[in-house]
């Protein structure tokens, strides 16, 4: 809902960081029973980016938070509160953001927290960061999603580990310009759905003692719920500030699969090229993935100054959000 604020709060800057070394769908077909031909017709993707030694999920979102912390034109110093999405910490604790704040050289007084909504981490800190700054006990964020989702991949399961990639996209967010801002949120978590997109081990329920530590996905299910929540996010932005989709700009979408991406622009009735996608080369980066796309849109010129933005995510949870921002 929108917030009613004190604060105007803008993005400031964006940045990202992938990993240099490129695998192709060639490449996984050496591995698992797969083709280039399934996986892109299937998915959109092409390629994915993997971290090559001594890359970390900390190591991504610091090439990031330095490449959004530039183009925002902001020392690392004004930063007062720093969140980190991510489903694939380099530890359970302490927080990668601790890690990235000591790396960027922050202050005692920096706030530092990770947020775990899977896929939709990036909105949820967007949505988070959003409240504390406006509420004026903070000046300004930084906010990023990171992934070294290779790390959570079981690389024998042709299911899932043609899907995902590694990467880290970032934002500073701070006090809007006038005109421009971040106009509403809208955060949701399904009940119940948990057994559908989860990694089973690895954390400390005595339940599943030795469970696998890799995602386990029931892909058509997933593929349901992303369109119907993702459709159903977008209109309960808009809607109520009696705005269209058409009135949006360009969509910046979750990037799981260029089919789900095509099903959102079909059900708002919106053309494709309306949708931002980069899929195809980066795969699924999770919380990742709307920082990263955000990014490449801003360098390649896609976001005019006064236009509406509409990020929308869904991930495991099953968790959805959606921020509308006036760029
Ligand atoms: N290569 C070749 N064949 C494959 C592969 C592969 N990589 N993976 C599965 N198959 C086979 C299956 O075994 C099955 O064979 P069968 O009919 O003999 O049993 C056949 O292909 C069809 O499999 P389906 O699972 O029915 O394929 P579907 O069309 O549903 O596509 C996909 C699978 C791409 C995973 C799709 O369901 C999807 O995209 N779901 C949403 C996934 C998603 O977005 N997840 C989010 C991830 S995490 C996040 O964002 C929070």
């Amino acid at each position: 809902m929108p917030l009613s604020q004190t604060h105007a709060i803008a993005i400031l800057g964006t940045g990202s960081h992938v990993p240099e070394r490129i695998v192709t769908n060639d490449d996984l077909a050496k591995l698992v029973n797969t083709s280039d031909e399934w996986i892109h017709t299937r998915t959109g993707i092409r390629e994915r980016r993997l971290a090559g030694p001594g890359e970390t999920t900390t190591s991504l979102a610091l090439g990031a938070a330095r490449a959004a912390l530039a183009d925002a034109q902001l020392e690392a110093s004004a930063i007062d509160l720093l969140i980190v999405a991510t489903c694939t910490p380099d530890l359970p604790m302490p927080a990668t953001a601790c890690l990235v704040q000591t790396a960027l050289g922050l202050p005692a007084t920096t706030a530092c927290f990770d947020l775990n909504a899977a896929c939709t981490g990036f909105v949820y800190a967007l949505d988070t960061a959003w409240a504390l700054l406006a509420s004026g006990r903070y000046r300004h964020a930084l906010i990023i999603g990171a992934e070294k989702m290779s790390s959570a991949i079981d690389w024998s399961d042709r299911t899932t580990c043609v899907l995902f990639g590694d990467g880290a996209g970032a934002a500073v967010l701070g006090p809007a310009p006038s005109g421009s801002g971040i106009v509403a949120t809208k955060l949701g978590a399904i009940p119940g759905t948990s057994d559908l997109l989860l990694i089973p081990g690895g954390g400390s329920s005595p339940l599943a003692p030795g469970a696998p530590r890799h995602i386990q996905m029931k892909g058509k299910e997933v593929f349901k719920f992303a369109v119907r929540a993702m459709d159903e996010v977008c209109r309960d932005l808009l809607t109520p500030l009696g705005l269209a989709p058409q009135d949006v700009a360009l969509v910046v979408p979750h990037q799981a699969n260029l089919r789900i991406i095509h099903a959102i622009a079909e059900y708002l009735e919106l053309p494709h090229d309306r949708f931002f996608a980069n899929v195809d080369r980066y795969g699924n980066t999770s919380a990742a993935s709307i920082p990263l796309a955000l990014d490449e849109a801003r360098r390649a010129g896609r976001l005019k100054r006064g236009d509406l933005i509409l990020l929308v995510a869904f991930g495991a949870g099953l968790t959805c959000g959606g921020a509308l921002v006036r760029w």
